[in-house]
């Protein structure tokens, strides 16, 4: 059962039964983005940045929290007002592709907190004309490439030595995908 996902600012019950709260990255994110991923083990910075990444610098942390919420949006995840996922997408300029990228805390990975994430920016991109989302994304990252295949949109896996570019065609109808299986949480309102 799927309820509205018009709204970019609500509650979701995740596959644990906890309750995250969904909503757009702010500009005072700052101090939470940088204390997120202070927390994020080696192996989920890995993951996410292809390499050793401790800290954000101060420009990516500007970066990442100013966007303009059409060719660029992130989505976070909060619980307990600290952000525990954060999901984005950028839109290749003139292009109607995006690049995404997600990372959930490590604590709460594998409770469809990334399965949401990409359910609204697929949503959102849509509404905005981009027709193929972009993921790169290790090889090994079997986590990932289990979220796209279960999104149940098209998709293409293109490169080698380790990193895939996954091209997700959006453009379909929800309707028009084959054995598409709903997202484990469910909007509370
Ligand atoms: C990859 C990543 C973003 C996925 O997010 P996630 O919240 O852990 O993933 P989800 O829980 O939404 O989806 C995957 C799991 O949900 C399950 N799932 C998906 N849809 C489901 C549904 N409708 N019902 C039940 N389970 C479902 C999947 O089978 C999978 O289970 P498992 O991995 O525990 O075996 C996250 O694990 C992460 O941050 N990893 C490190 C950084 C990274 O790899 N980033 C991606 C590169 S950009």
């Amino acid at each position: 059962v799927r309820t509205d996902l018009a709204d970019r600012d609500f509650d979701a019950i995740v596959l644990d039964g906890s309750t995250v709260h969904l909503r757009d990255i702010r500009p005072d994110d700052g101090s939470a983005l940088v204390a997120f991923h202070s927390r994020l083990s080696e192996n989920t910075v890995v993951l996410r940045f292809f390499g050793a990444h401790p800290e954000l610098s101060k420009r990516e942390v500007e970066h990442f929290t100013h966007v303009d919420g059409i060719d660029r949006v992130a989505l976070v995840a909060e619980r307990s007002g600290g952000i525990v996922a954060v999901g984005r997408y950028d839109r290749i300029p003139g292009r109607d592709d995006a690049e995404v990228a997600f990372v959930v805390a490590d604590a709460y990975q594998g409770n469809g907190i990334g399965t949401i994430l990409i359910e609204q920016l697929v949503r959102i991109a849509r509404s905005h004309g981009i027709r193929r989302l972009v993921a790169e994304t290790l090889t090994e990252n079997r986590r990932m490439l289990d979220l796209i295949r279960n999104t149940g949109f098209a998709h293409q896996y293109e490169g080698s030595m380790g990193v895939l570019r996954v091209v997700l065609d959006i453009s379909q109808s929800r309707e028009a995908r084959e054995d598409h299986v709903g997202p484990p949480g469910l909007p509370t309102r």
